[in-house]
């Protein structure tokens, strides 16, 4: 050890170290617990992630959304909240933002990501209708069937792959939707829903040329294209760096390109915008607007704050500049990276290429021995739990839930356990105790039983549903 040469990580990669662009000005203490201690926590939880306690979680990778940390402009934004019932000027920051960055002319708030999907299926789905959209999101669907629609999956095959290294897995296949519209007819296809990183497929960008050849389709059959813009943000990233003519256009352009070829967007601003709580609708269109935000006030509150309190706006006016930031992403999806890369480096099965919000582990290769409907990556979620206090989740055949026709579990074909890193939360140092946990279960893998499920709700059963093991 005396005489050998440390090597910091942009040595190793062959490149010039990189660091967060922000310094620590406050911590939040996390400890760590004791096997004894886990062991009863999930067995608390029926195994369950989502029902753990976070006192009883060390390093906490649930999900991204709504976990990162504020910075202190933002803080002092939530000191000029505006708590005005109506007209709030903290909604008039919000309003400017949203037109700023992503381009749209009409913004309805809403309370988080579901509530604005909420609005935009009840308003524009009629019963019987078909939505496609490039692979399924858990809420976002449920919304689109409680609205009477069935959801089609148009996705490029390769998503569903998660070794294949294309570099827009997110894509629409636009051979697919074209026989979809020929079977079903344009009329009944409300709009194509489209995801900017589509998160079931592990982060997985569209790529611009996918969206500009998707808008040309939508004009040819009048139909009008909507955006998931949670993860925008992210996708603009790996444009920047993965195609062809955008390397020297900042991330907020790419963005506003992007949005311009989208009739609307929903947001759950708990994400790309870097806020605790909030979410946001934009369209373009008058009449929808007002249909949209007559909606808003019966099921969110009133069209200038639509379930948000006067100083989230305002922290989340500030997130969307702050999100836009090339360094700032940039620092982010390289963490995320990181990541992906120790796991890699120590054949790890993950879901390549590595995309922005997440690693996903694969958890038909990392369990080859549990079938899919002993819920593997439900298991492998409890194991990394059992091992280090680490929390990840399940998204395989419990996330994807059953089939309303048939009430049959429905199968993915990506059985995934999903490690979400919070937006400028955890270190470089937090990342290695990760992976070496992740390294830790997978050399003990062939121990590992899988589970049944003894308690289902009825919808978005992942949140709540509880496990055993298989004796
Ligand atoms: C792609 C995507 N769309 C929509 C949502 C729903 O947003 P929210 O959780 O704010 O209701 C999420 C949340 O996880 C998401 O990841």
């Amino acid at each position: 050890m005396k005489n050998r040469k440390l090597r910091t990580m942009g040595e190793q990669f062959g490149r010039r170290s990189w660091a967060e662009p922000w310094k620590i000005k406050m911590v939040e203490p996390i400890r760590m617990t004791s096997p004894q201690e886990r062991q009863e926590s999930l067995a608390e939880a029926g195994y369950n992630t989502f029902l753990l306690r976070s006192e009883n979680v060390y390093i906490d990778l649930l999900s991204d959304s709504g976990t990162g940390a504020m910075s202190d402009r933002q803080w002092a934004g939530i000191m000029l909240g505006d708590e005005a019932y109506a007209g709030s000027r903290n909604f008039f920051h919000l309003e400017e933002a949203v037109r700023q960055y992503y381009g749209y002319r009409y913004i309805v708030p809403t309370h988080q990501g579901r509530g604005a999907e909420h609005l935009i299926s009840r308003v524009l789905i009629k019963p019987g209708q078909y939505v496609p959209g490039n692979m399924y999101f858990t809420t976002t669907r449920l919304h689109q069937e409680l609205a009477g629609g069935t959801f089609v999956d148009v996705i490029i095959d390769e998503a569903h792959d998660s070794s294949n290294l294309h570099p827009f897995k997110g894509n629409v296949d636009l051979d697919k939707l074209e026989v979809l519209i020929k079977r079903v007819g344009a009329e009944n296809i409300p709009y194509v829903s489209l995801a900017g990183t589509v998160n079931m497929a592990g982060g997985q960008p569209v790529s611009m040329a996918n969206v500009r050849a998707l808008r040309a389709l939508c004009d040819r059959y009048n139909i009008p294209l909507h955006l998931d813009a949670t993860r925008m943000v992210e996708n603009a990233f790996f444009i920047q760096e993965r195609e062809e003519g955008y390397k020297d256009k900042s991330i907020a352009d790419i963005l506003k390109e992007f949005c311009g070829y989208t009739d609307g967007a929903w947001m759950s601003a708990k994400k790309d915008n870097l806020v605790n709580i909030g979410g946001w609708l934009a369209v373009n269109d008058s009449d929808l607007f007002d249909a949209l935000r007559n909606m808003v006030v019966i099921y969110e509150g009133l069209h200038t704050y639509g379930g948000m309190a006067g100083r989230d706006m305002e922290a989340l006016a500030i997130g969307i500049t702050e999100a836009v930031n090339d360094d700032h992403v940039r620092s982010r999806v390289e963490q995320v990276r990181y990541l992906g890369s120790l796991l890699t480096s120590w054949d790890i099965p993950i879901v390549k290429p590595v995309g922005g919000h997440a690693i996903f582990i694969d958890a038909r290769d990392f369990y080859p021995h549990i079938a899919q409907d002993q819920f593997p990556a439900q298991a492998m979620a409890a194991e990394l739990y059992l091992d280090s206090g680490i929390r990840g989740m399940e998204r395989g055949i419990v996330s994807a839930g059953r089939d309303p026709e048939t009430g049959d579990h429905r199968h993915p074909a990506l059985e995934l356990t999903r490690l979400a890193i919070p937006r400028r939360v955890y270190t470089q140092a937090h990342m290695d105790v990760v992976a070496e946990s992740v390294k830790a279960i997978y050399d003990a893998r062939e121990q590992t039983r899988g589970l049944k499920m003894v308690y289902e709700p009825e919808y978005l059963r992942f949140f709540q549903a509880r496990f055993e093991r298989i004796a």
